[in-house]
């Protein structure tokens, strides 16, 4: 596991790609909320800010637990760091959009993806406190593509069968030749 010791402050983690079966995973809930968990969020932060990207989800990171990170601002003078905790959403509106949606573990895939418009997320925060937030727009995008990655559930599969599996084939000749995943 790539999160067991610590040499500097923050670490820049190491995402895992596509067809890395720990993507496929359902991940677990996070129980204890300690240190661990509250650091693993912010290498989680780190990472993604560094890709760069706008969200990521503790299993492409190897870590198959229920936390995820986002930040849609977009200036980093306005920095809006969200770390949720098992997070569930718990109402969808029924006006839809649509995004094109990328994916830090599947490079240079896009997939316009029709999501809710609006959700309203539960989740736990770095402190173990119960939140509610009501969405819109990208967040509310990028909320429903992270929570998808705790679920297994990856942007490919909103493609046809023939696309997802071009690019799935795609994905596994280069890891065979970086070296086999
Ligand atoms: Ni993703």
């Amino acid at each position: 596991m790539p999160c067991a010791h610590y040499v500097t402050d923050m670490a820049k983690l190491p995402i895992i790609l596509l067809p890395d079966p720990v993507l496929r995973r359902v991940a677990d809930p996070i129980v204890t909320i300690d240190d661990e968990v509250r650091r693993l969020a912010d290498d989680m932060l780190e990472t993604m800010y560094k890709a760069p990207g706008v969200g990521l989800a503790a299993p492409q990171v190897g870590i198959s637990r229920r936390l995820i990170v986002l930040d849609v601002s977009e200036t980093d003078d306005e920095k809006t760091p969200f770390v949720m905790i098992n997070p569930m959403i718990v109402k969808r509106s029924d006006k839809p959009n649509v995004h094109e949606e990328g994916c830090l573990s599947i490079p240079d895939v896009r997939v316009e993806i029709e999501r809710p418009a609006e959700v309203t997320v539960e989740f736990l925060d770095r402190e173990g406190k119960r939140q509610e937030l009501a969405a819109s727009d990208l967040l509310a995008t990028c909320i429903q593509h992270e929570i998808d990655h705790l679920d297994g559930r990856l942007l490919i599969d909103y493609m046809s069968r023939l696309k997802r599996d071009m690019v799935i084939r795609r994905f596994k000749k280069l890891a065979r030749e970086a070296g086999g995943v």
